[in-house]
């Protein structure tokens, strides 16, 4: 769904946005392209990238997981800030022309501010005062409210007394969430107060955060299904995505600690036209819109986790970048070149850009290991790749994305982390389509390997035929 000028809501957007309009710069037709980030969503992009018939020399993270490893060179400088120096010197001598960011960390360090140097070179991803929403929860808790933006009441703290007295004064249930970035692994939800207070004091008192849960933002909780809506922003133009849907905690049933996310879908039907129209209208433009008025120029991903209340969507969190795993379930349904609608996003062109998705749903499985999200075991060997891609017959594919991978002695390769691998499968339905990713995640083997066998359960529950038919699809909707 792209945002154009022909509605009231839009054309307020447009006006307020133009003042952005960058001169065309085009892409090259060899393009070299650094990705940064190790895992399992970078992966999936670098899989899509590589399709493009653009692409110059794909270069990857030094800390690149051994699917990225297959497709490119690794980059010999560490991303550490302290070796900007020496980073910009490779991104200089190899020409690279795109850096694409996966992770919210390098954003939070300010690497597009550091590595965007137009016309030279285009870094695909915002910068540290836009990604601001997701590094800062309390800060984002204001520019949403300043928006009229809905969401849940809340209130943010530094004190432990505050914090309890406010906590006192409310009803249950609430939420507890870190302010700053923790890997999916900041919020608490708590059934009670004792909870409520427990979660308040462990990140005030005893810092179970660190510095990332100084500030902790308090609020109520909220009930509905939840859905995972990712748009382009180029700073003038909105494109929605297909929206996913994400499982994020551990166990099966949506049972357990929360997870930086077990599987996901896409399309959703939760995300119908209505819900979407709502989103665009009532979250993403009210959200650039504020931005603007800070002098905040937002260009990259902005991915909206919304849950979806009696009282219409509402938001949970924002992220500033790509989603993992729903980044998997979208690249393996992504038509066209992604390279290119990159380039047209990061240089303010995206009204420029084609973009569709192949029709049916794809799910992805992520298969994970023993400990996670705790402590996960590391070292064990991996199988059965192909035997998993081979489930895949030409009406339907399987794709094994790696996430935590590493190579072992002799050619092996072992777990390196808690997500190993994302198995992804695109099929005419929701239902088969999670039916041949858990089937395909079982031929995944290493010692004390496990995912979830229920992805897509919250909407297969529902219906006895194909979810997918009232989904929204971003190929649908597509003018260009
Ligand atoms: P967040 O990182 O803020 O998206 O939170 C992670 C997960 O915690 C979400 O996907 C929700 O399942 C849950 N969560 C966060 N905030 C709330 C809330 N206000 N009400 C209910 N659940 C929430
Ligand atoms: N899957 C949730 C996230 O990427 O934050």
């Amino acid at each position: 769904m792209q945002t154009n000028a022909n509605s009231s809501i839009d054309e307020q957007f447009n006006l307020s946005m133009s003042k952005s309009k960058s001169n065309p710069l085009p892409c090259p037709a060899k393009c070299n392209v650094f990705i940064a980030g190790s895992g399992g969503r970078e992966h999936a992009l670098a899989w899509k990238l590589k399709q493009s018939p653009r692409i110059g020399k794909l270069w990857v993270d030094p800390n690149a997981n051994v699917g990225l490893r297959q497709l490119g060179e690794v980059c010999p400088q560490s991303l550490d800030p302290k070796n900007k120096f020496h980073f910009k010197r490779f991104l200089e001598k190899e020409s690279i022309h795109l850096v694409v960011v996966g992770p919210e960390t390098l954003l939070a360090a300010g690497f597009a501010d550091e590595y965007h140097d137009p016309p030279n070179r285009l870094v695909f991803g915002p910068t540290k005062s836009a990604s601001k929403l997701e590094w800062d929860k309390s800060w984002c808790k204001q520019v949403l409210r300043s928006a009229g933006v809905p969401m849940a009441e809340g209130r943010s703290f530094t004190q432990l007394d505050a914090a309890l007295n406010y906590i006192k004064s409310r009803e249950d249930p609430l939420v507890i969430k870190a302010a700053g970035l923790c890997a999916g692994k900041g919020v608490t939800v708590c059934a009670n107060k004792e909870e409520a207070i427990a979660a308040a004091t462990a990140a005030l008192e005893k810092k179970s955060h660190g510095a990332a849960g100084e500030t902790i933002v308090i609020e109520e909780r909220l009930h509905g299904q939840e859905i995972s809506v990712l748009a382009l922003v180029d700073g003038k133009t909105i494109w929605m995505l297909d929206a996913c849907q994400d499982h994020k905690q551990v166990g099966e049933g949506d049972t357990g600690p929360n997870t930086g996310g077990m599987g996901a879908y896409s399309p959703t039907p939760l995300a119908t036209n209505e819900v979407l129209r709502m989103i665009e209208r009532d979250v993403l433009v009210p959200t650039l819109d504020a931005l603007r008025r800070e002098e905040i120029d937002f260009r990259g991903v902005l991915f909206a986790g919304i849950i979806l209340t009696h009282g219409g969507p509402k938001v949970l969190e924002l992220n500033c970048r790509f989603g993992d795993p729903e980044t998997q379930s979208l690249m393996a349904r992504w038509k066209g070149d992604l390279l290119e609608t990159l380039w047209l996003t990061a240089s303010g062109q995206l009204d420029q850009a084609t973009l569709s998705f192949e029709t049916g749903t794809s799910c992805c499985v992520v298969v994970c290991a023993d400990g996670y999200p705790a402590k996960a075991r590391v070292g064990d060997s991996i199988s059965g790749i192909d035997a998993a891609e081979n489930l895949g017959a030409t009406t339907q594919k399987v794709i094994c994305f790696h996430a935590a991978t590493a190579p072992g002695n002799a050619g092996t390769l072992v777990t390196s982390g808690g997500r190993v691998m994302g198995v992804t499968a695109v099929a005419a339905d929701l239902a088969h389509s999670s039916a041949l990713a858990t089937q395909a995640a079982g031929q995944i083997h290493f010692e004390g390997a496990f995912f979830r066998h229920d992805i897509g359960h919250r909407v297969l529950q529902k219906t006895s035929h194909s979810p997918s038919k009232s989904a929204h699809s971003a190929s649908e909707k597509s003018t260009h």
